[in-house]
């Protein structure tokens, strides 16, 4: 059986049933669970065909109830239905069509037991994914396909029925009913030994972008946590093809990700609750001096690569979730963005992602040397 699942919260209630009506027009496709979210400002799409089936989200993790929750329902019902392909899309994008579903099942009947979706993304969007995501794999596991994954956060990926067992039964995923969720299943897809097919969409993932970066704040705090937690183990060696990627269409290349405008003020805000003395327990002089300054004036100029590094280095994190750490990494990852965005991003759409992709290729050749000199 194959089965196409759609977690959604509160996205437009008309894409909701559009991109449910399309998975379920898709002659392979047996099934499409909309997994609704339990909150009560969730979206209450209208629903048509008989393939379909609304899922209420069960609590199945430990943190936030979120996406987490979602995907995982999903991937218990799928385990105990003997689903053999499990297609996961995320709610809100307004590209979806059938060449998704097709995409994957292609890299399935080419002999892979995960597929994902990568796509080019605007220069400005996608700063959790270049900012936390991409370093830490890089860092924690250099040469190996998790430094190389091209979106290692996306929600659009394909898990075949060996996959399905191994997430069903993995602490890790289970326990991350939030947005850390996609960080769990690409590092457990790997770290259990399932081979990876990276399927390219090449009109890029279309969905709504952001306004200040306040609107990933949440994200911003489980990602990190996620990424930060990930065990350093000994990595198989896996299967793995990624299709090449192709021009990248031209809106795509001038969009912004989000407002610069909107975003200044977050950089003076308040200090957060407990947020100073974190910074003055985890961050070097070097780092915490100008960070004071940032907060005050609301210069971002110090916060360039090498900076940041330090920063995903020496961040120690605490046993439970901790707020004072939340508001710490968020205003520092506001200021790596900022500086990246009025730096890099502005000179022209190569020239920043070949500087994001140079960052993380600088991370993972320096976790390659300090690897060699443990040897
Ligand atoms: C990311 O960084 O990939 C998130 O989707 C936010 O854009």
């Amino acid at each position: 059986m194959r089965v196409v699942a759609i977690p959604f919260l509160d996205e437009d209630p008309a894409l909701v049933a559009h991109n449910l009506a399309i998975a379920a027009s898709h002659p392979s496709v047996d099934r499409v669970w909309g997994i609704a979210s339990s909150s009560p400002g969730a979206s209450r799409p209208d629903i048509e065909s008989k393939k379909i089936e609304i899922v209420p989200q069960t609590r199945i993790g430990e943190l936030r109830p979120g996406k987490g929750d979602a995907m995982n329902t999903a991937i218990v019902l799928a385990l105990e239905e003997g689903v053999e392909h499990l297609h996961f899309y995320d709610a809100d994008i307004t590209n979806f069509d059938h060449t998704w579903i097709d995409g994957a099942e292609a890299g399935v009947d080419a002999g892979y037991e995960i597929v994902r979706h990568q796509f080019p993304r605007a220069a400005t969007d996608a700063m959790v994914t270049w900012m936390i995501t991409k370093p830490f794999l890089a860092m924690k596991y250099p040469g190996t396909v998790l430094a190389g994954i091209g979106q290692p956060l996306g929600g659009e990926l394909l898990l075949t029925s060996a996959a399905i067992e191994s997430m069903a039964t993995s602490p890790m995923v289970r326990l991350r009913s939030d947005w850390g969720i996609d960080t769990a299943l690409t590092f457990t897809g790997v770290a259990s030994g399932h081979s990876l097919y990276e399927h390219y969409v090449a009109g890029g993932k279309r969905h709504s972008l952001y306004g200040s970066l306040a609107d990933l704040r949440t994200m911003v705090a489980e990602c990190f946590d996620v990424a930060a937690r990930l065990p350093v183990i000994e990595i198989p060696e896996v299967g793995h093809f990624a299709e090449p990627a192709r021009d990248v269409p031209s809106d795509l290349r001038s969009q912004s990700g989000y407002s610069v405008e909107a975003t200044l003020p977050l950089l003076t805000a308040p200090w957060g609750p407990g947020e100073l003395e974190y910074a003055s327990r985890i961050l070097p002089d070097d780092i915490l001096h100008p960070y004071m300054q940032m907060v005050e004036t609301g210069d971002y100029r110090f916060f360039d690569e090498t900076t940041w590094h330090v920063v995903l280095t020496e961040t120690v994190i605490p046993g439970i979730p901790d707020p004072a750490l939340d508001a710490l990494i968020f205003r520092l990852w506001v200021g790596r963005v900022l500086n990246y965005t009025t730096k890099h991003a502005v000179r022209g759409y190569e020239h920043a992602l070949d500087y994001l992709q140079g960052t993380i290729d600088q991370y993972e050749a320096a976790a390659k040397s300090t690897e060699g000199d443990q040897r």
